[in-house]
């Protein structure tokens, strides 16, 4: 069996101040736009997350990097949460080395391998890495992390820090269901206003190929993905079991950045979860991948 050790959590210049509201833990500190909570519920969401695109995928990713990451390649994932991603690829290619950054310190520690380590970063601010140190860089679900000028930053600088020929990586939630309720509807519509009112797009993931072709990325691949919600086999009653933690832990933020109200953002999201497989609503996902 393989040991973690605290040396393998490196804190960088992150500096980030949290503070608890209504039992859940948020970042309190302007320079960082993401309010969704940094808590073992939301960590219990992005264990859930893990396993629904490893089946999605059939896999971890899809970037022709299978033999080279035997090999030994070096391999950055930004805003990477706990870490389930860097830490199942960490074992499964136990020549090539992991690095996992995100802001808040929610990473997994049990059973980590000698390759994987992890730092705390606020990616907002650039990565601190010299140029060219990557050959792979994995990023996923940063739409409600960051705005659009970050967002295309985050892109530029993961491209310095890629080799030549490196590889990018990005996997995005799109705010916008096929065949809502309109309970769900409403949820999708007020997220919306949440996002726009620190900047961040709710359709970014239909615009990363644009961002990748704007920074001068290559072999652009695309590929569109559509989650049934609780319906439609195992994927989507997994989907539904995650958007039973997801759409509280959304609601965090609409509430702080809208004028909705707790009790009507709990009603609405009680209705849409119960619609969501009588309507058959999927949600809209994207992953992107290209070489530098
Ligand atoms: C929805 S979670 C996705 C986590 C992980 N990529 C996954 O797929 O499980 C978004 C993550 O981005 C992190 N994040 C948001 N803004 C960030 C920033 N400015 N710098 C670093 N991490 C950030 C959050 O702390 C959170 O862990």
């Amino acid at each position: 069996m393989v040991t973690s050790s605290p040396s393998k959590i490196v804190f960088d210049s992150a500096d980030i101040a949290f503070q608890l509201k209504n039992g859940r833990k948020l970042v309190d500190d302007m320079s960082v736009a993401y309010i969704l909570p940094s808590d073992s519920t939301e960590v219990e969401r992005l264990r859930l997350n893990h396993d629904l695109w490893k089946m999605v995928l059939e896999g971890l990713f899809k970037s022709p990097l299978h033999e080279s990451l035997k090999k030994g390649i070096t391999v950055l994932d930004v805003g990477c949460g706990p870490g389930f991603w860097t830490k199942d690829m960490a074992i499964l290619y136990p020549n090539s080395k992991f690095i996992g950054i995100d802001m808040a310190d929610v990473f997994v520690r049990e059973d980590l391998p000698p390759n994987a380590e992890f730092h705390i970063v606020n990616a907002a601010n650039g990565l601190p890495f010299h140029d060219e140190s990557f050959d792979f860089v994995f990023q996923r679900f940063l739409v409600m992390g960051f705005p659009t000028d970050k967002y295309i930053q985050s892109i530029k600088e993961i491209k310095r820090v890629l080799k030549t020929d490196g590889a990018i990586e990005i996997l995005e939630l799109v705010n916008d269901y096929i065949d809502p309720s309109p309970a769900l509807a409403k949820i999708s519509s007020w997220i919306d206003k949440a996002l726009s009112a620190r900047n961040m797009d709710s359709y970014i993931g239909d615009k990363i190929s644009t961002f990748l072709q704007d920074a001068g990325f290559q072999d652009i691949r695309d590929i569109k993905y559509n989650v049934p919600i609780g319906w439609g086999g195992v994927a989507g009653e997994l989907y539904l079991s995650i958007q039973q933690l997801a759409l509280p832990a959304v609601g965090v933020m609409v509430t702080q950045l809208t004028s909705v109200k707790d009790e009507e953002y709990e009603e609405t999201t009680k209705e849409a979860l119960a619609g969501a497989k009588v309507f058959k609503s999927t949600t809209r996902f994207r992953l992107i991948y290209a070489k530098k």
